[in-house]
């Protein structure tokens, strides 16, 4: 492994890239989003991820889950428009029907399921589409067996693990990749042509080329299920509106962790704070830079 280039992300770089709306703007400017994943019984996984991504400033957002998770999700964003995916037994097992062209970038994954069947649908976003691909929380379980279409595509490949999930897609145990996990990063994004953004109290992304930024923000209020799927949905439209992936990333990363400790100063405790108040909470944080 070459040395790596290695960065902690500040405020001022956050203050030097963030993306600022242009007065003319109108929706479809600030891109068109596909979150897929849902299923009957993680429906909120999905639906965190693209309210996240619409109050991140996503212009538009489609959501492809399955008809079980459906209304739930409906009712939560009513911004969004929907498309079906084919289910069997409450999870995705099919393609989705109207196909995926037209996006400008798709977040996949969060509470699809891990159905045999599932990674059918991945394995359409990887080949099909010609954006930015952001694969997470199932969908790196279903990535483990497409890591040669990942390393084939065109488009940026996100890949947004846990320590549990990194480990999984690399084929070791995690006090191993605890260990030494610039340089498991380091390793996956080379080899695989792909970003990682490996989550935890710091989180470590690193571009395809190995350079590495270390992002500090956050609490503890956020180990609590659903604020993984919340970054997703924040990264996919910071993705969409920064021309380096890499400053979306880390923009996206010091957005969800500044949201989080500022809510927990002014009107939360870390006990209290759900994945849902992080989302809302995105609108102040977004004031101070945007
Ligand atoms: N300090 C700072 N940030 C933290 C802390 C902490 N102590 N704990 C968690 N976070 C942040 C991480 O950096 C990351 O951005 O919260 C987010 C947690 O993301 P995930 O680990 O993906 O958590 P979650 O959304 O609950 O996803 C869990 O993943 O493994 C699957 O099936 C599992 O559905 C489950 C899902
Ligand atoms: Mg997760």
């Amino acid at each position: 492994l070459k040395k790596a280039k290695r960065k902690l992300w500040e405020k001022r770089d956050v203050a030097a890239t963030f993306p600022r709306r242009n007065a003319y703007a109108h929706k479809g400017v600030h891109g068109k989003a596909l979150f897929v994943g849902g299923s009957f019984s993680m429906p909120g996984s999905i639906a965190m991820a693209a309210r996240a991504g619409l109050r991140s400033g996503a212009g538009l957002a489609t959501v492809a889950t399955v008809e079980s998770a459906w209304p739930s999700v409906a009712a939560h964003i009513p911004e969004a428009t929907y498309t079906r995916v084919e289910e069997e037994a409450g999870s995705m097992v099919g393609v989705i029907d109207s196909g995926i062209e037209g996006y400008d970038a798709i977040a996949i994954g969060m509470g699809m399921g891990r159905k045999e069947g599932a990674e059918a649908m991945l394995r359409n976003v990887l080949e099909k589409s010609t954006c930015p691909v952001l694969i997470d929380a199932d969908g790196l379980y279903h990535a483990k067996q497409l890591l040669d279409e990942v390393s084939v595509r065109n488009a940026p490949v996100i890949l947004t693990p846990h320590p549990g999930e990194m480990a999984h897609l690399l084929g070791i145990k995690v006090p191993e990749l605890l260990a030494r996990p610039f340089e498991w990063s380091q390793r996956l994004a080379s080899e695989r042509g792909v970003y990682v953004v490996l989550k935890g109290p710091a989180t470590i992304i690193t571009t395809p080329e190995g350079t590495q930024y270390v992002e500090t923000s956050g609490n503890a209020g956020l180990a609590k299920g659903g604020s993984g799927d919340v970054l997703s949905g924040i990264l996919l439209a910071m993705i969409m509106q920064t021309s380096s992936v890499a400053d979306a990333l880390c923009n996206g990363c010091f957005l969800h962790g500044k949201t989080a400790e500022r809510l927990t100063e002014d009107s939360h405790s870390q006990v209290d704070l759900l994945a849902t108040d992080v989302v809302e909470g995105l609108s102040q944080t977004l004031r101070t830079f945007s």
